[in-house]
């Protein structure tokens, strides 16, 4: 599938919603699995990645009841309760699906492979495949890009208990943080993790909301199963709206002159904002509103008005906070006066794709001027003078995709952005979204 964009003629207005956010998604399903009956789930994303960590819950026997699109019931019967599957679990294009799902699996008796689609195959998975490994798992990848480096297929071999540890984390990342901490529901001693940086805690917080004995101290968390009966709790959950979907929309408003949209509904955490604390350091004119708290997370509504923007600097923790953003601040920059700076980003190199060459590639091709680093990426502002015609490649990862189109909004003529069919995992309504705001683009 690709999209074909045109210029905005007009601003960008309205109120919108974005689906669900991904990262609860997968947990509250995930969690609702190893819980003790039925959790209820409303407000899913309805994208793939979301639906790849049911389909594989239900291949280890949960029994999950879809009630639409959005909703289902999650009958959990704890972690005992979960068998191996004969067949490879196939994870898709997510990779939050296959490490949590590895932390998972470390602990559930049995061989268990784990299988993604051509994307997934060429990411890391050595960061969990080591600390897993060290708790007791076997884990097995396939060689490639890296040498040393792990990659799927990953068999592991569950065993009960793991062994507890403390395991210090090269990289701040959520996904890693999570799967140890999964690992951790099924080892006989303390789990402790600790972090550089700020990643995402959702993991921490869900945990704790079901009566698992989890503390937090600055950037280490400790689970320590002494004196805990193993016990989950079920409960119910209402998905707040996925923040890094609101970005493309809030970068729009931000960047196409006239604009003012209402974003209702947004998840807040202070660990998924930095894309609005790097908005606002750009000079955008961002305002909170409604705000209140929903299932122990922080929500509210963003409303967003255009305005000129300045060059800035992203990097160290705002990095953490804003990671799956950065191609789309990338595009702020881009239509920004002065040379905007993202550093300490090395991680975007193993996302859905290389995202420092692939967001580098993307801007060129719309004619900005925009060149790698070995951490990240400089980005020359054209301030008021509108971006080039072209037809970007997105490299099957639906956040170029999307950055894209955004950024095709201040073109000169129409553009065409390829290998977009990936946007469906995170955001399937993205297109209609994009239209009832005001924008002409169109899938084909
Ligand atoms: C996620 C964590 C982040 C993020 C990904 C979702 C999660 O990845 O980029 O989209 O839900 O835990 P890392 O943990 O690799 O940084």
């Amino acid at each position: 599938m690709r999209l074909e964009v045109r210029p905005a003629v007009g601003p960008m207005r309205g109120r919108a919603r974005v689906p669900g956010d991904k990262s609860i998604g997968h947990r509250a399903v995930l969690f609702g699995a190893l819980g003790q009956g039925c959790s209820h789930v409303r407000g899913l994303s309805g994208g793939e990645d979301n639906a790849r960590t049911v389909a594989l819950l239900e291949a280890l026997g949960v029994r999950i009841v879809r009630l639409d699109a959005h909703a289902l019931d999650v009958h959990g019967a704890g972690l005992e309760a979960l068998r191996a599957s004969e067949r490879p679990l196939e994870c898709g294009n997510s990779g939050t699906t296959m490490r949590l799902c590895a932390g998972l699996l470390a602990g559930v008796p049995g061989r268990h492979v784990l299988v993604g689609d051509a994307y997934l195959h060429r990411r890391p998975m050595r960061r969990v495949a080591a600390p897993l490994g060290a708790m007791g798992a076997v884990l097995g990848g396939a060689p490639g890009g890296k040498p040393g480096e792990v990659y799927p297929p990953l068999s592991i071999e569950g065993r009960r208990p793991l062994a507890g540890g403390h395991h210090v984390c090269e990289v701040a990342s959520a996904q890693v943080k999570s799967a140890i901490l999964l690992a951790g529901l099924a080892a006989d001693g303390p789990v402790t993790v600790s972090e550089p940086g700020p990643s995402r805690d959702h993991t921490e917080r869900m945990l704790r909301a079901r009566g698992v004995p989890l503390s937090v101290q600055g950037l280490t968390v400790t689970l320590d199963p002494r004196g805990w009966d193993g016990r989950i709790a079920a409960l119910d959950v209402a998905v707040p709206g996925d923040p890094s979907s609101a970005a493309f929309l809030a970068v729009a408003a931000a960047i196409v002159p006239g604009s003012e949209v209402r974003i209702d509904g947004i998840l807040l955490n202070p660990t998924r904002t930095g894309f609005l604390d790097a908005l606002c350091a750009m000079g955008a004119d961002v305002v909170i509103d409604d705000r209140r708290d929903v299932g122990g997370e922080p929500v509210g509504a963003l409303v967003v008005r255009a305005r000129e923007l300045q060059a800035t600097t992203i990097a160290g923790e705002l990095v953490v906070r804003a990671l799956d953003e950065l191609p789309v601040l990338a595009v702020a920059a881009a239509c920004a006066e002065g040379t905007t700076v993202i550093r300490d980003a090395s991680e975007l190199r193993v996302k859905e794709s290389d995202r420092v060459a692939t967001t580098v590639r993307m801007l060129r091709t719309l004619g900005v001027c925009a060149e790698e680093r070995p951490d990240g990426l400089v980005i020359e502002g054209r301030a008021g003078r509108p971006l080039g015609v072209g037809r970007v490649d997105s490299a099957g990862d639906h956040r170029i995709a999307m950055a894209g189109a955004i950024a095709a909004l201040l073109s000169d003529g129409p553009c065409e952005i390829d290998d977009a069919d990936n946007v469906r995992t995170s955001f399937p309504s993205f297109v209609a979204t994009m239209r009832a705001l005001g924008a002409d683009l169109e899938e084909r």
